[in-house]
């Protein structure tokens, strides 16, 4: 196929270059550091500057993404880092919500500043809530369209508008929507990053990162690149192997998901489920505008106290406790069961909230193991 288009011909076919791999169906694995060049000038040197394997993961991560270029890194942490540092400098100001993913509030609460740069913390992510916070000398909106946890949707084409009235750059983390769902560059933000350890690596085997954009501002972090945390080649191979198939994950995520939401919010000793997907959502019509489907996180809340939301884990059988999401697998996670009422205080995350990464397998089966669990409170 010369020249895949559409969304599944990108995931099955962009970049098996048969010529330069000499016909091999899957791009080989490059897994070496040292590219030597006496006879032929071919652009390889080192692989954390450019590695053949790697390449074709960056091609695949850019067209998926509507983006003229792509750079993998070693982890989303490393991909979100790498661009901080890159577009940031002494005297930078940021805006972004309290609510996005807690090691990068850290970061730029307790790393940043470090280096000069400040960053105000807002709640809902409204756009009129980005245009307040921002200063003369603020350089980026970061987003996390929704956010951790909270589940909170921004408005990304309003809030681009406002950031480039004001010669301000956007980022937004898209790991949950993966672009299956949600292009933000075409709504005008300038940088798309993910954690590729989610849902585009699927399998629950990767550590993977990519930062996407216009082919200026990704070279420019080629430039930084120099100093880059780089997938290894291995990882990149197995993540062409990933998106091979992440159409039809994200389908039946999709689905299962919605199926799941919807049984949620119906049953008797559910307090609050947190689904953009659901009418219910207080995002859910600016969701709809810019995505077209949903993942599988939810957040949920039982009516009832810590001890017995604690027992209702416990009792499932599908679902294992973990964390991390976004894999073939169901998993649970319980970031606001405590009863430690210091840690409740100086939280953003809802008491009592579980976090649902609705996994590939049986829908019947997943509602089966839920409902006899919430039948034993
Ligand atoms: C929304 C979001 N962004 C980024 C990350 C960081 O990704 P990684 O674990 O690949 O560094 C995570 C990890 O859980 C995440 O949930």
């Amino acid at each position: 196929m010369k020249r895949p288009r559409k969304f599944a011909d990108i995931c099955a076919h962009l970049g098996d270059d048969y010529d330069f791999f000499r016909g091999a169906v899957v791009p080989p694995i490059y897994q070496n550091t040292t590219f030597t060049r006496k006879n032929s000038d071919h652009g390889y040197s080192y692989t954390r500057v450019k590695n053949p394997t790697t390449e074709v993961l960056e091609k695949k991560l850019a067209a998926l993404e509507c983006a003229e270029a792509a750079r993998a890194y070693s982890s989303g942490m490393a991909a979100i880092t790498s661009l901080l540092f890159s577009i940031l400098k002494k005297g930078d100001h940021v805006v972004t919500l309290g609510s996005v993913y807690q090691p990068v509030v850290h970061f730029l609460q307790n790393e940043m500043p470090k280096f000069g740069v400040e960053t105000d913390f807002i709640n809902d992510g409204t756009p009129e809530e980005f245009e307040a916070a921002a200063r003369p000398e603020t350089r980026l909106f970061y987003l996390e369209s929704p956010s951790s946890n909270v589940f909170k949707i921004q408005d990304l084409k309003k809030i681009a508008e406002i950031a480039s009235r004001r010669g301000i750059l956007t980022a937004i983390d898209n790991t949950w929507a993966t672009p299956y769902f949600q292009n933000p560059l075409k709504l005008g933000i300038d940088y798309v990053i993910h954690s590729a350890t989610k849902y585009l690596g699927g399998h629950s085997d990767i550590c993977a990162g990519a930062v996407a954009g216009s082919a200026e501002k990704i070279n420019a972090l080629f430039e930084s690149g120099m100093y880059s945390a780089v997938p290894d080649p291995f990882a990149s191979w197995l993540l062409i192997r990933s998106l091979r198939t992440l159409e039809l994950r994200m389908i039946r995520h999709g689905e299962n998901a919605r199926r799941v939401a919807e049984f949620l919010s119906g049953h008797g000793r559910v307090k609050k489920v947190l689904w953009p997907g659901l009418k219910t959502h207080e995002g859910h019509e600016t969701a709809v505008s810019q995505m077209s489907g949903f993942s599988g996180l939810m957040g949920l809340v039982l009516d009832t106290d810590y001890r017995n939301t604690s027992k209702f884990i416990k009792n499932l059988d599908i679902f294992e406790e973990g964390p991390s999401w976004g894999g073939f697998e169901s998993l649970i996670n319980s970031p606001g069961v405590t009863d430690n009422e210091e840690y409740l205080n100086f939280t953003t995350i809802p008491q009592g909230l579980l976090r649902i990464s609705v996994g590939l397998e049986d829908v019947d089966s997943i509602l089966e193991d839920l409902d006899q669990s919430l039948k034993k409170l």
